[in-house]
């Protein structure tokens, strides 16, 4: 499998497994299965609420011998209630505890939204920090001496704007070295995906398949459902391909990573078999037509209840 090179010589795999809305009772066992199948790149995070049950057969596997510690790319996030200095290192311990590991090979801020501690989805003016009030700059500085911690190997963020980053660089001694944003046919976001990788930061592409199974409250009503494109159908069907493999073969020629969610053995294989397929140029271009930059994660949770960010200001767009 291909990989995402760092500057140190790491290599993350460019298709890993999505571990968000995979429910406690199934994630133990599908994550047997994908490491059985040939996964190495697991993507988590505090807030899905999961990160004990995958720890625990990550551990198992790890001690029958079925695959090594280092052969394994782990990813998980800091929740946005945590963004204070002194509480990163807190939470990545955290997510170690849960997760039964020593270090994380990447470790994210999951939004450039702060929350108050204990907060988890804010419902209340007082939930909210502006980002006045606590800078992401002070956030990344905590994320720093994690790296330098070595709980850690990489750091990086998601849901960030190209203006967030552009206002981050310079005050960084560790660039981020992952975006991990949004990214399908129907949100193309190219400036952005350009912009990253003009600046040497990896992108991942979270909901690549449309995130059908995220709760309801999330949902706009008669949205376009991304599997059921005509355009990519077509071409799933010229390559004799399925639908998803060709939307996760597309993120992975744009140079981004990709963490298709799946809990189903059959689906999990399917998704991991996308990053040897090939799409040509035709392909790519008749793709690439489809953008009407659609999120399917709005960021609208992070306006409600008295917030202080809109829209506007959280995408910067
Ligand atoms: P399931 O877990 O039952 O396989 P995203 O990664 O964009 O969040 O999308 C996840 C959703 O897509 C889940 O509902 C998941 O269902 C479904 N899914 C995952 N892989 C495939 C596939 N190869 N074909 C169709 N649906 C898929």
């Amino acid at each position: 499998m291909n990989h995402i090179s760092f500057t140190n010589g790491d290599a993350m795999p460019v298709l890993g497994l999505g571990t968000w809305k995979s429910q406690p009772g199934e994630i133990g066992a599908a994550i047997r299965q994908a490491v059985e199948i040939g996964y190495r790149h697991i993507d988590c995070a505090w807030i899905y609420g999961n990160e004990p049950e995958i720890g625990a057969a990550l551990h198992e596997l790890i001690s029958e011998g079925v695959v090594k510690r280092e052969d394994l790319w782990i990813t998980s996030k800091l929740w946005n209630d945590r963004h204070a200095a002194e509480d990163v290192r807190g939470a990545i311990e955290t997510s170690l505890q849960n997760l039964q590991l020593n270090y994380l090979d990447l470790y994210l801020v999951h939004w450039p939204v702060c929350l108050r501690k204990g907060i988890y989805l804010p419902t209340k003016p007082d939930d909210y920090f502006t980002l006045e009030e606590q800078p992401l700059a002070g956030t990344w500085k905590a994320m720093e001496d994690l790296a330098e911690a070595g709980l850690a190997r990489h750091i990086g963020v998601s849901n960030f704007s190209k203006k967030k980053l552009v206002d981050l660089l310079p005050q960084v001694k560790i660039r981020p070295e992952i975006n991990q944003i949004e990214l399908h046919p129907y949100l193309q976001q190219k400036e952005l995906v350009d912009f990253c990788h003009h600046s040497k930061i990896g992108t991942t592409a979270y909901s690549p398949l449309g995130s059908r199974d995220r709760p309801e409250r999330l949902k706009a009503e008669a949205e376009p459902v991304l599997l059921e494109d005509p355009t990519v159908i077509a071409i799933a069907k010229s390559l004799g391909v399925s639908v998803a493999q060709v939307l996760l073969s597309w993120s992975i020629h744009r140079g981004s990573s990709v963490i298709p969610k799946s809990t189903n053995p059959g689906r999990m294989k399917e998704n991991l078999e996308a990053a040897s397929l090939s799409l040509s140029t035709h392909d790519m271009d008749a793709i690439g037509k489809l953008d009407r930059h659609r999120r399917y994660i709005s960021g609208e949770t992070w306006t409600l209840h008295g917030s202080p960010h809109t829209l506007d200001s959280l995408w910067d767009e």
